[in-house]
């Protein structure tokens, strides 16, 4: 049985795609230093699947620590979610994003290179694109500077990773999300925003719950249908399996490149009105919101071109954006 590392495995995709790579038949132990997570996730995950995976309270910037994991355990290959990953707190905060989302990364890699792991799925993200001039965004969209210190640290972090897999006998591949959403169908683990969610899912359904009072539509004049901004939302778990086949990918050895990035979304892409419309259609909940002004930092649109998702790492999304939307309901019913 392989044993697989996933750091940030309390997370919210981090969650899920335990909850996947045990279903596949993998052991898997977790990294979590519990700043954005609960230690409730554990036990919510072992009802899923069964099996509790093994759990380590570690923080990857301490070098000690890590150092004496890799001693003490045998790892096959490596899921890397841990790190900071709010866009607004980022910019008031770079120093503390740019040490937590590298330092870790680099501390990790290097603990990697001594123990000769090779197998290494990155976090990354759409927003390495910008706005991308063509729609649907390939992975051949030119990477356009960051917008945010979160965004730069994917940035950052995937130069990392290739000038590592170049210099040693790294094996990764960049996993670059659009919009996840959603809850496993068991509605036992979820997204859990701390404190007012800056995310559009998490703040609909806590308005729906009545604890917030009303959603704030990010502007109505770009340019697109109904002008208000396009995203590509993927339900998580669907997200999640794709971890799973790019980590067989590299665990099979049929990687074509040493470094590799593919898209993950569903490729297609859906306006904030079109998404609140169909929340409230599956729901049944009516939305409070009004249209304000545009957030800054915000593109136009963004949703992928899989093809090479579907191609190279055998994967395409099962679930609908309606079936994640009213998972994300029901998640949220079970936290009020
Ligand atoms: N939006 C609202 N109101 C809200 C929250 C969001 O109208 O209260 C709008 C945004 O303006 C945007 C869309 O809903 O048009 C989606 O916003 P999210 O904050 O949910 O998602 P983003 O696309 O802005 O950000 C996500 C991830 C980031 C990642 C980024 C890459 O959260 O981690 O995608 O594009 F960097």
């Amino acid at each position: 049985m392989k044993k697989i590392l996933v750091t940030g495995g309390l997370g919210f995709i981090g969650s899920h795609t335990v909850v996947e790579l045990q279903e596949a038949g993998f052991e898997v132990v977790i990294i979590d230093n519990l700043l954005n997570s609960k230690i409730e996730v554990l036990d919510n995950i072992e009802k899923i699947t069964s099996q509790k995976p093994e759990f380590f309270n570690l923080d990857l910037r301490n070098k000690k620590d890590v150092n004496h994991f890799f001693n003490t355990n045998l790892i096959d290959g490596i899921i890397h979610f841990a790190a900071s990953k709010a866009v607004g707190e980022s910019v008031e905060k770079p120093l503390e994003y740019y040490e937590n989302n590298i330092n870790s990364l680099v501390y990790l890699l290097q603990e990697m290179r001594d123990h000769n792991i090779s197998n290494f799925i990155f976090s990354s993200s759409c927003t390495v694109y910008g706005q991308a001039s063509e729609l649907p965004i390939t992975e051949n969209s030119p990477v356009k500077p960051a917008e945010s210190p979160y965004g730069n640290t994917k940035q950052i972090g995937e130069e990392i990773i290739k000038d590592t897999c170049k210099a040693d006998h790294l094996n990764a591949i960049a996993l670059r999300y659009f919009n996840p959403i959603g809850a496993h169908e068991s509605i036992k683990i979820g997204e859990l925003p701390l404190g007012v969610p800056q995310n559009l899912i998490p703040y609909i359904t806590q308005t729906a719950a009545g604890i917030r009072k009303q959603l704030s539509v990010f502007g109505n004049d770009y340019n697109t249908p109904d002008g208000t901004a396009i995203r590509d939302y993927i339900h998580v778990v669907d997200l999640a399996k794709a971890h799973i086949a790019a980590l067989q990918r590299l665990l099979d050895k049929k990687n074509n490149q040493k470094f590799e990035y593919f898209n993950v979304g569903t490729g297609k892409g859906s306006s904030v009105l079109e998404i609140i419309h169909a929340f409230e259609n599956v729901t049944q909940q009516e939305l409070n919101y009004q249209i304000v002004g545009r957030r800054e930092g915000d593109v136009t649109a963004a949703y992928a071109d899989t093809t090479k998702a579907q191609s190279e790492l055998n994967w395409k999304t099962e679930k609908t954006l309606d079936e994640a939307l009213k998972s994300a309901w029901e998640w949220q019913k079970r936290q009020s």
